[in-house]
């Protein structure tokens, strides 16, 4: 066969042809082992010395020239399947979506966000401290003595190089108060033309997250507290009791909630009690929520200890103020008739789509 016609061959023979695989078949027909362009170079040594030259010259240009067509074939075969590829594949990005679920706040959000804003609408600003807190935040500027149960280790989780996980938000109210004691002596005013000006009123809520090493039914090694803490000239009981029963109140949505304080103890407050409610879910007959008793235990109070106030250098003797601190799962589990703490924290969505 002369070398055109092989030309013209491989020419019509690529253009007939429409995908890769075959197209690698044809090229052997020319280029393989036995094709029709390789048995030409091997006739060479058929041929007289003096044709060789020319007539391996010539057969190296077809050579190319068969290449050449191969290239093209291919690029154009792969265009065109990528062409069919991306016409088979497209998005219809007009179609309507398959899901409609809405995303929603989770319950102790919600929760912290109601207890904010109730108590931002009465004056009080939201104030936030670390959840790694030292010994001396945690516990000794709160008057909790070296023997409290606290600080044990198997109630606390303590961190290597002393620091520890916040068992309580309480520090928080340490740390405002020796902020504004820090500003209180950088400002005029304080100072005064006397040297005893008057400290402004701290008006605070601490919600955030804290920690113990407990883990059962009613108990989670994570859970959430709101701090709260007002002090000023004239802060008396009476102020917790009005503040706190009328929060109440408004969180529950009940005009006339039945509040009652018990004595209690805390070391960082003085005299200290425990708030209880009328209990929300049987109105005060008996159920299973209150243990039959009709009251259920909200939070603790009281007024801060003289320690406290002596460990941020703020005047006991002219200065008042009291302390709360309340569960924010307890709360959002009696608004929203929630029975078991774990609920909240095991994502499980058929839980939380109730919320949504
Ligand atoms: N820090 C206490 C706790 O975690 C709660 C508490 C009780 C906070 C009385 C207070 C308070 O501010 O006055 O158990």
């Amino acid at each position: 066969m002369n070398l055109d016609e092989i030309l013209k061959d491989a020419e019509r023979e690529f253009a007939a042809t429409g995908s890769l695989p075959i197209l690698d078949q044809v090229k052997a027909r020319y280029l393989g082992k036995s094709g029709a362009i390789t048995a030409q170079m091997k006739s060479l040594g058929a041929l007289p010395v003096e044709e060789r030259k020319a007539a391996g010259a010539r057969i190296n240009q077809v050579k190319d020239q068969v290449e050449a067509l191969l290239r093209e074939r291919r690029d154009a075969i792969q265009a065109a399947e990528l062409e069919r590829q991306l016409a088979a594949e497209s998005l219809d990005v007009t179609l309507p979506g398959r899901g409609d679920a809405v995303a929603s706040l989770h319950p102790v959000t919600r929760t912290l966000a109601r207890i904010e804003a109730l108590f931002s609408s009465i004056g009080f600003e939201v104030a936030d401290g670390p959840e790694i807190e030292t010994d001396f935040y945690n516990f000794t500027a709160l008057n909790i003595p070296e023997n409290h149960p606290a600080r044990a280790m198997h109630d606390t989780f303590y961190l290597e190089g002393g620091n520890l996980l916040r068992t309580h938000t309480s520090p928080v109210q340490v740390r405002y108060m020796q902020n504004v004691m820090k500003l209180a002596g950088q400002s005029q005013e304080f100072h005064g033309p006397t040297g005893g000006g008057a400290l402004p009123p701290i008006r605070i809520i601490a919600p955030g997250r804290v920690y113990r090493c407990d883990s059962d039914v009613t108990h989670t090694p994570m859970f959430h507290q709101v701090e709260g803490l007002w002090v000023d000239e004239s802060i008396s009981f009476a102020d917790l009791k009005g503040i706190l029963a009328d929060f109440m109140a408004r969180f529950f949505e009940r005009d006339n909630l039945p509040v009652r304080f018990r004595p209690s103890f805390f070391p960082f407050t003085e005299p200290s009690a425990e708030m209880d409610i009328g209990c929300v879910i049987c109105e005060g007959a008996g159920c299973r929520v209150c243990s039959h008793t009709g009251w259920l235990e909200v939070l603790g109070c009281g007024m801060v200890h003289p320690n406290v106030f002596g460990h941020v250098g703020i005047d006991a003797e002219r200065y008042q103020g009291f302390a709360f601190g309340l569960g924010v799962e307890r709360l959002a589990m009696l608004r929203y008739g929630v029975d078991d703490l774990r609920l909240f924290f095991e994502n499980d969505v058929r839980f939380l789509k109730q919320f949504a």
